[in-house]
């Protein structure tokens, strides 16, 4: 382990932050100068336990000698090479390991460089994949309400977080959205998968009926919604979706930007929940946060379609500089043989219940007004201060931290999904630093 950088000030101001309070932020900037395994250093050398893998995103630990030694290998042999009309061997293994990964079916992979491209990669295909069979009139993209799906204008259009949107305009056009499918008073505190809520999935009926099918392109969900404060998925619900989908010809895509790699239930969720998706989207855990990368997944019905007339024809015409990139591709791969060799999802498998009884052993304290959990991934929902919504959350999570805990906020949701190396004492520490600071609290 190298030392920590030294406790040197920074001048903050020229950085304009993403998702910050940037004034407030620079009052008193919290900075991370290391990583190793569970843990993140802070400048002045306290470490702090991550409690939410950087980003939902670091599943094998900080700082893995494999990845690093793969990228820094990478980079001097190929710093950089194009994916237009040419490539490098890396981008293909990767795209065939995770196929293989992948449920039965999916077939090919567009890489990207984050999830939120990704998801507009997704949706693209989407349109095209109609069009391509001549039903270029199905231009309708069906949301959720509650769901993130990033900040391109695609993402953003189909997500369902009014604050996100309000500030930017109409968006796109011809989308609408499903409701969400968190009902505090039917599901409060279940552990895993609520029994209620799978006719929440008939409305899609509805927006069948007041689009007609021949308008709608796909339908976009997160099989668990993650940045919104964790909702899990009523039984039967996805499954309802995929019917729905399938009556009318309707695409139905899973983001799962957070939800694959491990954090719920082997390298895809979907397998989890008994669904298959027509594509899929992901980002995060793929290279283990270590380097940017995002991947959109589809299955071959959807890749040939795009696969005809003459063959000099450019099928897709979409695509990033950074498409494949060969130090992203190395990473993707140093961590699918982790997951591998590790056992790592294995490993998640094993901890799920021992994390589920310690999230659900905060029941009772001070604000909890409903847990929820499913994989490695855990919601603490608390009653907001009267007339300050977020201010709660957002004061616990300050709290944990100055504790050694980094546990994110979501408004007053609070949210944890740990690296998967987790001990089951760090699940320990992480809940019990935040019952502390809930018990602390006014
Ligand atoms: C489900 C989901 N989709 C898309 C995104 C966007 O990913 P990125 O921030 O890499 O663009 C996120 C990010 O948290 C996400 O959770």
């Amino acid at each position: 382990m190298t030392s920590p950088a030294p406790a040197t000030p920074i001048n903050a101001d020229a950085f304009w932050m993403p998702f910050t309070a940037n004034r407030r932020y620079k009052r008193d900037p919290v900075l991370f100068s290391a990583a190793e395994g569970m843990h993140y250093i802070r400048p002045d050398g306290r470490r702090v336990l991550d409690g939410i893998a950087g980003l939902w995103c670091v599943n094998a630990g900080h700082r893995r000698p494999e990845i690093v030694e793969a990228i820094a290998r990478t980079a001097y042999e190929l710093d950089y090479a194009p994916s237009f009309q040419m490539s490098h061997p890396l981008a293909f293994e990767l795209a065939e390991k995770l196929c293989e990964e992948a449920p039965a079916g999916f077939s090919n992979v567009f890489f990207s460089n984050s999830g939120s491209e990704a998801v507009d990669t997704a949706l693209k295909i989407a349109l095209g994949y109609h069009r391509a069979r001549g039903e270029g009139q199905r231009v309708r993209l069906i949301g959720r309400e509650r769901s993130y799906h990033g900040v391109g204008f695609g993402g953003l259009s189909v997500s369902g977080i009014g604050g996100h949107r309000k500030p930017f305009g109409n968006l796109l056009p011809y989308v609408d959205h499903l409701p969400h499918t968190y009902d505090r008073e039917q599901m409060a505190y279940t552990r895993g998968q609520p029994d209620w809520g799978a006719h929440l999935a008939d409305v899609l009926e509805r927006i069948v009926a007041l689009h007609d099918a021949s308008t709608i392109a796909a339908v976009i969900v997160e099989p668990v919604a993650g940045s919104t404060g964790l909702l899990v998925p009523p039984r039967g619900y996805l499954q309802k979706l995929r019917q729905i989908c399938d009556a009318h010809g309707i695409l139905l895509i899973f983001d799962e930007v957070i939800c694959a790699f491990g954090r719920i239930d082997g390298a895809f969720a979907s397998a989890h929940f008994g669904v298959t998706p027509d594509l899929i989207t992901s980002a995060k855990g793929l290279t283990n946060g270590a380097i940017p990368m995002g991947a959109t997944l589809v299955r071959q019905h959807v890749y040939d379609a795009f696969m005809q007339g003459p063959d000099s024809a450019i099928e897709l015409a979409h695509g990033y500089t950074y498409s494949g990139h060969p130090v992203a591709c190395a990473a993707g791969l140093a961590m699918l043989d982790i997951c591998r060799r590790d056992g790592l999802f294995q490993r998640s498998r094993d901890l799920w219940r021992y994390w589920e009884d310690a999230a659900h052993g905060l029941k009772g304290l001070p604000h909890v007004v409903d847990i929820r959990n499913i994989g490695l991934l855990a919601a603490i929902e608390l009653a907001p201060l009267a007339g300050k919504p977020g201010q709660r959350g957002y004061a616990v999570h300050q709290a944990c931290l100055e504790r050694g805990c980094l546990i994110r906020s979501a408004g007053d949701t609070m949210l944890l999904s740990p690296p998967l190396i987790i001990e089951p004492a760090q699940i320990d520490e992480l809940f019990a630093v935040l019952a502390q600071v809930l018990r602390a609290g006014d």
